[in-house]
């Protein structure tokens, strides 16, 4: 799927979010500490690279991974020293305790398996190391949340498609949003796979959320 709608993910991003998707970013990159120089961050389905550009532009030694090609080969052009590699969430091709920051937006939601994406994450971390989750979340049921709900179910699906030329595409994101677990059951499932300190932000009301948690030392 990430493949059929690789040429077009950018635009359909920029226009479905009206640009937040940027704050948010910078935002992820705030929470890893701001200042990346020296820092070994790894950008798990990074996709097209604008977050790997974020963490570049912030100082970060970034490495991106993500195994849909079309989505990759667009990255290169956005960064000048990240190293861009096809691999799987779920079997990261990078050494034990090899990295101080690993992050995924709005990835986790599309991989097969989260557990095993947590303790793939956890693994390659060093102990004291950072994991941030940007992910889509859901607003409370009030008048906003229901409008957003409405924007997402009949809305969003047309534009995606006509942007993207594949409207399956984004009934499928209203289906795995709409579907996906609340903000407490990750932190909780996160804890659970062994990571410490663990936090929620929500942005924007909730549409989307930004969790942290840190290897143990
Ligand atoms: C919605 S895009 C997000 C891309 C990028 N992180 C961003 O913020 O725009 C989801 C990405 O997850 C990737 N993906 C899904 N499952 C994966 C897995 N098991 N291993 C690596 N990449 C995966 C897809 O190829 C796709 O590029």
């Amino acid at each position: 799927m990430f493949a059929g709608i690789a040429g077009r993910y950018d635009l359909a991003n920029r226009v479905l979010s009206g640009g937040v998707d940027k704050r948010w970013r910078k935002r992820v990159v705030k929470r890893a500490g701001g200042d990346l120089r020296g820092k070994s961050v790894l950008d798990v389905a990074c996709g097209t690279g604008d977050l790997a550009a974020v963490l570049e532009r912030a100082g970060g030694e970034v490495i991106g991974v993500d195994f849909t090609l079309p989505m990759l080969e667009r990255a290169p052009s956005k960064t000048e020293r990240t190293l861009w590699v096809q691999g799987d969430a779920l079997a990261l091709p990078i050494a034990d305790e090899s990295i101080d920051v690993a992050t995924i937006a709005f990835g986790l939601r599309n991989v097969e398996d989260r557990r095993r994406s947590f303790r793939e994450m956890l693994r390659v971390l060093r102990p004291g190391g950072r994991l941030l989750i940007l992910e889509f979340g859901m607003p409370d049921q009030d008048a906003f949340g229901k409008l957003y709900r409405s924007y997402l179910t009949h809305l969003l699906p047309r534009i995606g498609g006509a942007l993207s030329g594949d409207r399956a595409a984004y009934t499928y994101l209203d289906d795995t949003v709409q579907g996906w677990p609340d903000a407490e059951t990750l932190r909780a499932e996160m804890a659970e796979d062994g990571f410490v300190r663990c936090e929620v932000e929500r942005l924007w009301r909730g549409i989307a959320c930004l969790h942290v948690g840190e290897r143990p030392r």
